[in-house]
């Protein structure tokens, strides 16, 4: 079978390696891929990353699958432009991704379906916003710019000075552009985060084993927050009791939910969870792998991947089991300094080939390019160093001995990754 993956990251990348692994798979592409990716994948050019053109593409190639990696394309609805192309597609049409690309709406569906989250208001208005702000006890609560912002939408405010500030910018500076016609105001969770994902063919599920994210850049979680600077999975927070409370309190009535109201959704489901004192509430729902969860998840996949996504894309995963190794994994980001804020690109990488002979290590490439014959940074996350071992502890200390053979000018990882796991 011929496959396309769209996008070009970490996640892609470990969605790639693990698919070039496939018995079943004729031939990979990836639009737009990467320096890593390409070397797994035709990552051809293509005029414009539009719809159409890359329908059309696929088409004269005789894909038959393709796998969407980033949201972006699932809310904009390509999977339903490319079902109705006869292609089997992997991931949620527009109506399903709302869950993601509109906050309102995954809110007002959480309350509907009775799946625990935070208590919230919604405002269409800054007047509006203002006064449920004031309405208010003087303590922390998150806004939340209702449409895509890159994962930047969502602001943690300390207090109502705080809040009004990100009110300002959500709604006033319009930060996120048209994001910013509605926000969600809600309470502030606190405990730890987890994500746990599911594939699913609208009515079936294959619950993932629980992952955690390191969103913020610095060690010890602080500083601003970025796309992710590390994962490991198994996380422990969601023993064996929490996964199944998840699937029977979450991912059940999800489904249902959406069969209520006729979407079909044939992807994968990223429920962002807090849990604390063992309750679980969803903070958000993604409609796509979570990056770079992902990149600690793949490793661990003891079966096929093409013939799991591809039943979830036929909308029939009957009988399909996915088996996952006892061994933990842990994806340390290495990133260009200054990130999440400005940073420089086009610094040379140096140091992978020393890891070529390296079973059980992985380097995930996000933001690479070759450049005159060199491989060079070109992107905030540049690497994904994902290792994995029989304990935690032996998979962490392999992916820093990992990182440490890896070098560019202005490198930056956070060297906690795991840190709650290993407490
Ligand atoms: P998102 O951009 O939707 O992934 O949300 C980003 C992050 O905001 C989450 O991973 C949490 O760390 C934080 N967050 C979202 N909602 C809440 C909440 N109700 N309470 C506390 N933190 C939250
Ligand atoms: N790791 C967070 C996300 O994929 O949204």
């Amino acid at each position: 079978m011929r496959v396309l993956i769209i996008g070009g990251g970490g996640r892609e990348h470990a969605l790639a390696w693990k698919m070039a692994q496939s018995s079943r798979l004729d031939r990979l592409y990836c639009l737009p891929g990467n320096a890593g990716i390409a070397a797994l994948a035709d990552c051809p050019e293509v005029d414009r990353m539009e719809e159409g053109e890359v329908l059309r593409w696929s088409l004269d190639r005789k894909i038959r699958l393709v796998v969407f990696g980033p949201e972006a394309q699932l809310v904009a609805g390509w999977a339903d432009g490319f079902r109705k192309a006869g292609l089997l597609a992997f991931g949620p049409g527009a109506e399903g991704a709302a869950l993601e690309g509109s906050k309102v709406w995954a809110k007002q569906f959480m309350a509907a379906h009775k799946i625990p989250t935070a208590p919230f208001v919604v405002a269409g208005s800054y007047d509006e916003a203002r006064r449920l702000l004031e309405q208010r006890d003087e303590g922390p609560v998150v806004v939340k710019a209702d449409g895509l912002a890159a994962g930047k939408g969502v602001i943690v405010a300390r207090n109502l000075a705080e809040a009004e500030e990100a009110l300002d910018k959500i709604m006033k500076e319009r930060a996120f552009g048209s994001a910013g016609e509605r926000v969600v105001i809600e309470e502030c969770l606190s405990g730890e985060e987890a994500s746990v994902l599911a594939i699913t063919d609208g009515s079936r599920l294959l619950v993932l084993p629980a992952a955690q994210d390191h969103k913020a850049i610095g060690e010890g979680d602080r500083g601003p927050n970025t796309g992710g600077m590390g994962s490991y999975s198994p996380a422990p927070v969601v023993d064996a009791e929490l996964a199944s409370q998840v699937e029977e309190r979450v991912f059940r009535p999800l489904l249902k939910g959406l069969a209520q109201r006729g979407i079909d959704y044939r992807g994968v489901i990223y429920a962002g969870l807090m849990i604390r004192d063992r309750e679980i509430n969803v903070l958000e729902f993604n409609v796509r792998f979570g990056d770079p969860e992902t990149q600690a998840l793949m490793p661990r996949l003891d079966a096929d991947l093409l013939p799991i996504l591809e039943a979830a894309a036929r909308g029939d995963l009957g009988g399909v089991e996915a088996a996952w190794k006892e061994e933990a994994a842990v994806c340390v980001v290495m990133a260009s300094e200054g990130y999440p804020g400005k940073y420089r690109t086009g610094e040379e990488i140096r140091g992978l080939e020393k890891l070529k002979e390296e079973s059980s290590v992985a380097v995930f490439h996000a933001g690479t390019a070759w450049e005159q014959g060199k491989l060079v940074t070109a992107g905030g996350r540049v690497l994904g160093v994902t290792a994995w071992d029989r304990s935690l502890a032996r998979a962490v200390e392999k992916a820093y001995r990992a990182v440490e053979k890896i070098e560019f000018r202005g490198c930056y990882y956070r060297r906690d990754i795991a840190h709650r796991a290993l407490k």
